[in-house]
């Protein structure tokens, strides 16, 4: 059978690299083997081929409905501890088809705009509790934010005792894979043993026992009351009826909110992160975006907002640099296909390297630089810039992420003056299954007023960044 070349190192050896540093490793291997390559990184040392060029990306993402590439759920298998069996992305075919059909409208259009007084009402309350001159983990407060409000969306309600305790209990799940080291156990099945009360692996379980015992009370709760003038998720998958009029098992329910509680805070907590700590590490960034921004007056509509060409661009390029899911979903060839004139057998497992697709200096010149412009200057087709995967598969957040992300910048960028808290370098990580800034640290200098030309608004920063002390002190600020 076929396969791309690829290194020769045992698989092993490049599993472990590829947990370690899948950066590098994607890197080294595009520069030796260019657009395609084979790493024996699945489970059980699976070979995946890695595929970079958009040619081979439009061929693959536009052809997986089940007859030539298919993208089946047990491929994501990685991800079954964490997420159940159940939800969206374990299901294959008619299932999974059905599965997106209620999931993606909720996440779009008039839907998802009516979250956003919500999205700023959040932010606001967490940027208040940042108290002047501490530094504070931008990526804690972050996911405050991203939590929240995907909570609202997920269960119309984001305050009480068991919203508490699911964000805990994510955050301390979440925590045991967020780095190479930790991540080992979901690459290596052999580690996801009960080894005792004090394993990892058995606090992860009872975590997630837990876990689901809050979401099955939710769920019962609600089947005790139900409300049709409700249209959070939750209420939409109960009130769903498959084609043979049966409802979603409670098992299914449950891990439907789990994947979507998980996806849905983590990636838009991540992306938010990386863009602070862009924006105030290039000064003129930020400039430019304060101008665009203060060009909308004082209380800006939410549409103006989502459709500023800069900050479009700041979070596009953000994307771009550090795609957060590394790489599409596994796709499997299914009939024979001839790709750069080699045939792929069926079973052949390939992924689309997202950061690859992003690094390619013929596609994004000098592709190390964080340069928003690039997305002013071109259009890149949806096979060259793909933060959020493609095909049959492509993220249902997508919109709602953006959504949220440009409204969480807008309001902290238009009220607070930031700056990083230190010179310390920020890289990507993994984290868990998907990657992640290094620690990024920052300082609340002062708030902001609008001034009225972009003079006034430097004139103001000015004289907030000189009132930080770069006092270095742990802090109870998100
Ligand atoms: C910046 C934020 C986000 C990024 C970068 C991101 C990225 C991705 C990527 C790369 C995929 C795989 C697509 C493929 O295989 O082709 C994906 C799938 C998915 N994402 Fe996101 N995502 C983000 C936010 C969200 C949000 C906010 C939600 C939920 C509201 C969400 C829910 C999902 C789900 C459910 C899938 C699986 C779809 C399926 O199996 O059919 N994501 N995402």
């Amino acid at each position: 059978m076929f396969l791309p070349q690829g290194p020769k190192t045992p698989p092993l050896v490049q599993l472990i690299q590829w947990i370690a540093n899948p950066f590098a490793l994607m890197e080294s291997c595009a520069q030796r083997y260019g657009d395609w390559f084979t790493l024996k990184v699945g489970l059980n040392y699976r070979p995946l081929v890695y595929v970079n060029s958009p040619q081979l990306l439009q061929e693959i993402l536009t052809n997986d409905t089940y007859k030539q590439f298919d993208a089946p759920g047990e491929m994501n298998e990685i991800l079954t501890p964490l997420l159940g069996n159940s939800g969206v992305m374990m299901q294959s075919g008619d299932r999974h088809r059905r599965h997106r059909q209620l999931m993606v409208p909720p996440f779009h259009g008039d839907r998802m705009k009516a979250y956003g007084d919500i999205i700023t009402e959040i932010t606001q309350q967490v940027i208040s509790r940042w108290n002047p001159n501490q530094p504070f983990s931008m990526r804690d407060s972050m996911q405050a934010i991203s939590f929240n409000v995907i909570l609202q969306a997920v269960f119309g309600l984001r305050e009480g005792e068991s919203y508490q305790q699911i964000e805990k209990l994510l955050y301390d799940m979440l925590e045991l894979t967020n780095s190479p080291l930790k991540a080992s156990q979901l690459f290596f099945p052999f580690l996801q043993r009960d080894l005792g009360a004090w394993s990892p692996w058995r606090k992860f379980l009872r975590q997630k026992q837990h876990l689901n015992q809050i979401l099955q009370t939710e769920i019962e709760a609600r089947r005790a009351n139900p409300d049709p003038a409700r249209t959070d998720i939750l209420s939409l998958l109960m009130a769903a009826r498959d084609e043979a009029g049966e409802p979603m098992k409670d098992e299914e329910l449950r891990d439907e909110l789990i994947t979507l509680l998980v996806a849905g805070h983590e990636t838009t907590a991540t992306a938010l992160t990386w863009a602070l700590y862009w924006i105030h590490k290039l000064p003129e960034v930020r400039q430019k975006l304060l101008a665009e921004l203060d060009s909308l007056g004082d209380t800006p509509d939410h549409n103006a907002i989502v459709r500023l060409p800069y900050l479009n661009a700041v979070c596009s390029e953000t994307l771009r640099i550090y795609p957060i899911g590394m790489l599409t979903f596994p796709r499997v060839v299914r009939s024979p296909v001839t790709l750069l004139g080699q045939q792929l057998e069926p079973g052949t497992v390939l992924v689309g390297s997202i950061y690859l697709a992003h690094h390619r200096p013929d596609l994004y010149p000098e592709p190390k630089q964080f340069k928003p412009e690039r997305f002013l200057e071109r259009q890149f087709s949806p096979y060259e810039y793909l933060p959020f995967g493609g095909g049959v598969r492509r993220c249902i957040g997508a919109a709602f992420a953006l959504f949220e992300m440009k409204l969480v910048l807008a309001t902290i960028l238009s009220n607070l003056e930031l700056s990083l808290a230190n010179n310390r370098p920020v890289r990507p990580m993994r984290r868990g299954l998907v990657s992640a800034p290094t620690r990024v640290e920052m300082v609340m200098t002062g708030r902001r007023k609008r001034a009225e030309g972009a003079e006034g608004a430097e004139e103001a920063e000015g004289e907030k960044r000189s009132q930080y002390t770069g006092k270095n002190s742990l802090t109870t600020n998100y």
